[in-house]
């Protein structure tokens, strides 16, 4: 017999929307990311062969092409927020996460764009409109082309710089935004961009990666100062990518290396700007199984040694339990805790169901027990450019063929609306 399905509701008010950023959905952009792609196009697609698993090379052929890993156009958003914002309505969504393109807004060093500011306003009041809660990141990992030039965020000047462009668009929206997230994810920014040195400016020092970090962390700081200074009710919180950690084969060279490597992946940077947030933003997709080994690897002497159970289709383990452990920890530092990016790709739309449902089903349990969730932001509202990987990974509650920039509703959408609309999700 098929075990009854029960209903978990959530808190009165609870937030439920989807998240997006401006380069990998406005298109039409160019920064930092537009130029090195353009550079590094050729290469990604000829790696592609060795990098990739022949089951995905089979199902996504596009991976050999190097126009997948050019940006271009990516959904067109920039013209079509508002088609795209209807959809949001039909899902019965409340919330919706967005960012600001600083490129756009700031084209040169103290010159601010009032054409592209009046076109957030725009996009934001088209959601206020719709009784939907923006929440805005400022800087979502791309760098104007002039900020590059100065050697991005290694140069102690960029805090300067990115404080000027904090002020203007706190000033200009401060009447329609609460919510605030002034840096996306900068750990997995700095390990991408400095460690494994995939991203531009594709450095591989621990040293640049250090001074990097010290001046993102200060920048947030300031951020958060700024904000406040200008929006005595904003909430500013931290957008940060939490991954579930366990040891390989529980075997005790691994536990004890779990208990470094957790904290460093999850909670040193929170801890350092205690005093500098609001709220979490938290972002989470799948688990890593550790293991210490001899010898240097991408990530120094610890690889991965995942079950691979269920994977997405870019291969990461989807493991939906990893959510609550990290949920009841991040409950240490008392602020609300927003869920600000949760997805898979997933063209086919098989597992996108279960996958929020069952990430749900943890979300609901942390909170029963006294952790304060208050929104889910499920990663993404359409298929976006993913970075260095192109167009293939489809993230989208929404498919979008690139070539016609049709938008096709996936299943799955219309099972998350009707749990944004209940709110409220059956098990
Ligand atoms: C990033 C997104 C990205 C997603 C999936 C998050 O860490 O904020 O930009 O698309 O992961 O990789």
């Amino acid at each position: 017999m098929k075990p009854k399905e029960k209903a978990l509701k959530f808190p009165k008010g609870f937030l439920w929307g989807s998240s997006t950023s401006a380069y990998q959905v406005e298109g039409g952009i160019i920064n930092e990311w537009s130029e090195w792609e353009k550079k590094n196009a050729g290469r990604l697609a000829g790696q592609a062969k060795n990098y990739w698993q022949p089951w995905q090379i089979k199902k996504f052929p596009e991976i050999l092409n190097r126009e997948n890993y050019i940006c271009g156009r990516a959904c067109d958003h920039y013209n079509k927020y508002k088609e795209d914002f209807d959809l949001l309505s039909e899902f019965g969504h409340n919330a919706h996460r967005l960012s600001l393109e600083w490129s756009r807004i700031e084209p040169r060093p103290g010159e601010f764009d009032d054409k592209e500011l009046a076109h957030y306003k725009e996009v934001i009041l088209d959601l206020k409109k719709r009784g939907i809660e923006p929440f805005i990141t400022i800087s979502h990992w791309t760098n104007p082309v002039w900020i590059a030039a100065i050697g991005g965020w290694e140069n102690k000047e960029s805090i300067t710089y990115f404080s000027g462009y904090v002020k203007k668009v706190a000033e200009e929206y401060k009447d329609l935004v609460k919510f605030w997230q002034p840096i996306n994810e900068p750990g997995t920014y700095i390990g991408l961009s400095y460690i494994q040195g995939s991203f531009p400016p594709r450095v591989k020092s621990f040293w640049q990666a250090n001074k990097a970090f010290k001046n993102i962390m200060e920048s947030y700081r300031q951020s958060y100062n700024i904000i406040h200074g200008i929006i005595k009710e904003a909430q500013v919180g931290m957008s940060h990518y939490a991954v579930y950690n366990v040891p390989y084969k529980n075997k005790l060279k691994n536990k004890i290396i779990l208990k470094p490597i957790d904290y460093i992946r999850n909670w040193r940077f929170l801890d350092s700007i205690k005093n500098h947030f609001d709220f979490i933003g938290i972002q989470y997709y799948h688990t890593d199984v550790l293991n210490l080994k001899f010898g240097l690897g991408r990530w120094g002497p610890i690889e991965t040694k995942n079950p691979n159970r269920i994977v997405s289709d870019l291969g990461w383990d989807i493991f939906p339990r990893g959510i609550y452990y990290l949920l009841k920890k991040a409950s240490k530092y008392e602020k609300p805790i927003y869920i600000t990016e949760n997805g898979l790709a997933d063209r086919d739309d098989k597992k996108r169901e279960w996958f929020i449902k069952r990430h749900l089903y943890w979300v609901h349990r942390a909170i029963h027990e006294g952790v304060d969730v208050r929104g889910f932001f499920y990663w993404s509202l359409l298929d976006n450019f993913e970075w260095d990987k192109g167009f293939w990974p489809r993230f989208g509650l929404v498919a979008v063929d690139y070539k016609t920039l049709e938008r096709k509703i996936r299943p799955s959408a219309w099972k998350y609306a009707e749990i944004c609309k209940k709110n409220g999700v059956k098990i």
